[in-house]
């Protein structure tokens, strides 16, 4: 299909046959809100839990769900309320607003205009002659700023107590890590997972589900001590890789590099190995869950595009219509999130890491003389007290010196250095206590949905008719078996039929039960929402010697056998979980002719 085909083509199929939509459209409609209809809404839901079963079940990482509102302060100590902003220019004529990274992205051959300061950008867009994409009004003098993508509300009746709705679903788990730490026994390493929403006022959503203003997240946040936790790649050494290294994107000429991931982390290609490992699985899990593995790649972030919290990135991408699109990042995040919590929060963000041997170490202590420092001092007494054992740790030299100088809350104070009492003492420690560093795997479920509509949708001919139907895989496709009653009028077959679909209903699987129209119609319409296997119950499968029969086809090929009923659950449940292909089913039962 040509570039643009395919998003239209699938923004039709998703709306007529129930995948997503414009929410809200009675009342106009909100740009940046869709809603799964439900055909989607099983979709992702299927995804969702193919995620969790291989990011938390699998990795054996706890799984949590934190409010979606959190409070200002949050936000204060995570960086976002000061830097999680987006570059904005409004048209002077229409008013429109725009993002203009990616107005500047759309026009030129620039690919990270996010890396541009606002004034850069206006520069760019006056030397480029740009135009408001929805009127047409020149652009150029027009300033541009920075706008903040968090929702604001106020929580509870005033505006006393600000919240906003989280950006992402991370800071719910580094917000609780505290707690959660304790059900992890204090022991690194350990991954605390989140599925759930995130919202940003994006200044230009687009792309339907792909750029929307609320959002589903499936977020892994892989908790670390860097000295001592290595990753173990032996699972996903020989795991091939496409990657497009920042300084590849640098290059003139430069070119993706294909290799596996033990040796591109062996080469420093991905400079840290958890990073590797995490990379690793992705890849598989894409696969699994059906991303066209050709329309696929890893491509580093370059210096001036990385969060403010990373300090290395690699993103997931998907081709669709010849874009790349971000579904997930894999962000190396040191530990900026538990540092800033542990600076701003009221909590203990760090873990006690026990030392292999105890260790004897020389340690600067002093023990203040309240009885001087209190009448000197009155009220600020005690903080004095603690700024003398602050500087001690930090600079025992200071009390060489007859006076110590030293900042309390922002004031100027000398002291006797005498009143310190201070010493140097041997002591045993155990352990320390240590900020652990965060490696985040964060995918973008609704991105990995429209990746996989996209990448599934085909079209051909069949008996002379144009088909289009969607390859979805069986492991997350929305039905998972379509019953057809040959004809609808012969009891034999309508109970049989009704047994069918009941059996597999009972045994875990989405079932449509459809008996109107031709068999061909029937087909058609589960070819298009990509239900995999459609089971046909004919006279032919009535009573036979061994018990009733009836025929499964496969969407894909067409193609049909007929198998026992008692093997039907059996069948379809190696088939879904990959453990058995049509291929096998076609060896060891009757194929019939289509
Ligand atoms: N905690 C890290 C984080 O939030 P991000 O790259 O901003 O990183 C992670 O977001 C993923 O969330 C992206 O790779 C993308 O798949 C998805 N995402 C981000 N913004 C989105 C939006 N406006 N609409 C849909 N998905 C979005």
């Amino acid at each position: 299909m040509s570039e643009g085909d395919e998003s239209a083509a699938l923004t039709e199929l998703a709306k007529r046959r129930g995948f997503f939509f414009g929410s809200s459209e009675a009342y106009g409609g909100v740009g940046g809100f869709y809603t799964y209809g439900p055909q989607g809404a099983a979709l992702k839901s299927n995804v969702e839990e193919a995620w969790r079963e291989r990011f938390a079940v699998q990795e054996g990482n706890l799984e949590i769900e934190a409010p979606t509102i959190m409070p200002e302060p949050v936000f204060e100590a995570s960086g976002h309320l000061d830097g999680f902003d987006d570059m904005l220019v409004e048209c002077a004529e229409c008013g429109e607003s725009h993002r203009a990274d990616h107005l500047i992205e759309d026009n030129s051959e620039l690919e990270d205009a996010e890396t541009l300061s606002p004034e850069e950008a206006a520069e760019k867009i006056a030397d480029l002659g740009l135009v408001c994409p929805t009127c047409g009004a020149d652009l150029a003098g027009q300033s541009v700023e920075d706008f903040n993508l968090m929702f604001e509300t106020n929580i509870g009746p005033g505006s006393s107590t600000p919240g906003y709705l989280r950006p992402e679903t991370a800071q719910g788990i580094f917000v609780e890590f505290p707690r959660i730490k304790e059900y992890a026994r204090n022991s690194l390493p350990f991954g605390v997972t989140q599925v759930g929403r995130a919202y940003r006022n994006e200044i230009s959503p687009r792309k339907s589900i792909v750029r929307t203003r609320e959002f589903t997240q499936a977020e892994l946040e892989h908790f670390i001590d860097p000295e001592r936790d290595e990753a173990d790649l032996s699972a996903v050494e020989d795991v091939e890789v496409l990657l497009y290294p920042a300084t590849e994107q640098e290059a003139d000429g430069g070119d993706y590099v294909e290799t596996t991931i033990g040796e591109a982390v062996e080469d420093g290609i991905i400079g840290n190995a958890w990073l590797g490992y995490f990379l690793g699985i992705a890849q598989e899990w894409y696969e699994t869950v059906g991303v066209d593995m050709d329309r696929f790649r890893f491509r580093q972030h370059l210096a001036g595009e990385r969060a403010h919290y990373s300090s290395d990135c690699w993103d997931a991408e998907s081709e669709v219509d010849g874009d790349w699109i971000e579904i997930a990042g894999f962000s190396y995040r040191s530990d900026y999130d538990l540092s800033k919590h542990g600076e701003y929060g009221d909590d203990d963000f760090t873990v006690f890491q026990q030392y292999d041997e105890p260790k004897t170490v020389e340690r600067a202590v002093v023990d203040p003389d309240m009885a001087t420092l209190g009448p000197e001092f009155g009220a600020q007494a005690a903080d004095v007290a603690e700024a003398l054992e602050t500087l001690a740790e930090r600079d025992p030299d200071a009390f060489d010196a007859d006076e110590v100088t030293l900042d309390v809350d922002g004031e100027e104070i000398t002291v006797d250095a005498d009143v310190a009492n201070f010493s140097v003492e041997t002591q045993t420690e155990a352990g320390e206590h240590i900020t652990p560093h965060v490696v985040e795997p964060s995918f973008g479920i609704d991105r990995t949905v429209y990746t996989l509509l996209a990448h599934a949708y085909e079209t051909d001919e069949v008996d002379g008719e144009a088909r289009s139907y969607l390859s979805l895989s069986p492991s997350v496709a929305p039905t998972n078996v379509g019953v057809f009653p040959l004809v609808s009028n012969v009891d034999e077959l309508v109970d049989l039929a009704d047994d069918v679909a009941e059996e597999l209903r009972a045994a875990g699987f989405a079932v449509v039960y459809d008996d109107s129209g031709s068999i061909g119609r029937r087909y058609r319409r589960q070819d298009e929402v990509g239900t995999p296997f459609c089971i046909t119950i004919d006279r032919d499968g009535l009573e036979g010697d061994g018990g009733d029969t009836v025929t499964i086809r496969e969407r894909d090929s067409g193609k049909q056998v007929r198998l026992p009923v008692d093997d039907l659950v059996g069948t379809l449940v190696g088939l879904r979980a990959g453990t058995a292909s049509f291929d096998d089913v076609l060896d060891e039962n009757e194929v019939v002719e289509a």
